[in-house]
């Protein structure tokens, strides 16, 4: 898929979320908050849900964990605009409790169709819902934060703390920017294993 087409199923899957009422967050909401940032990323971002300033802006993280996020990437020589950050429901849970796995369960097929267009080589997941959503019943965040993943589909995991559970732990904030000075190299292998695999396949083609 190039770019424009990529755009364009993304903008499809916006106008999809905006209209959603699969799960009573409808009722709660104030924007839809469904993801941005480069389509054409080899690395996504997926966070829990949006908190109050999200709902407000219907962007994903443009408030207090957000401005961590961006700190954190800034670490690493990293933009926003040099991924694409979306988040398991994308719409605000009141008082921003917990999501329901009911809730998870109605909105993963956004996500997934988001995943699908993208195509992202990494998926770097925040906090203990995301990272259960990719990576079920293998352990907790604890034990998996920071070391890299690989899933039958060939797409790599990441998972970090959540910059909103750290932001005021000053314990779990260091955790946080030590694990996140861990992701270049995990990307760079990510890279190097598809570039791998592309030459593998070409090789193989040009046996028969
Ligand atoms: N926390 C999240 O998980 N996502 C956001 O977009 C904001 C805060």
């Amino acid at each position: 898929m190039d770019l424009e087409e990529k755009t364009r199923e993304l903008k499809k899957i916006e106008r999809e979320v905006a209209k959603c009422q699969k799960c009573a967050l409808y009722k709660t909401r104030q924007k839809t908050v469904p993801g941005e940032g480069n389509p054409a990323s080899d690395i996504m971002f997926v966070g829990e849900a949006p908190g109050a300033r999200e709902d407000i802006e219907g962007r994903p993280f443009c408030g207090p964990a957000g401005k961590f996020l961006d700190q954190l990437l800034d670490s690493i020589g990293l933009r926003r605009d040099d991924v694409f950050i979306a988040n398991t429901l994308k719409c605000r849970p009141p008082n921003n409790r917990d999501p329901e796995p009911a809730e998870k369960e109605l909105c993963r097929m956004y996500l997934e169709e988001q995943i699908r267009v993208i195509n992202p080589k990494i998926i770097v997941t925040l906090g203990r819902h995301s990272t259960e959503t990719f990576l079920p019943g293998i352990g907790g965040i604890t034990k998996l934060r920071a070391k890299l993943y690989r899933r039958s589909t060939g797409r790599y995991f990441f998972p970090l703390y959540h910059p909103a559970a750290a932001l005021h732990n000053g314990a779990m904030r260091q955790v946080l920017v030590d694990d996140f000075t861990k992701l270049p190299a995990a990307i760079e292998r990510v890279r190097r294993e598809a570039e791998k695999e592309v030459k593998e396949k070409t090789k193989n083609l040009k046996l028969f």
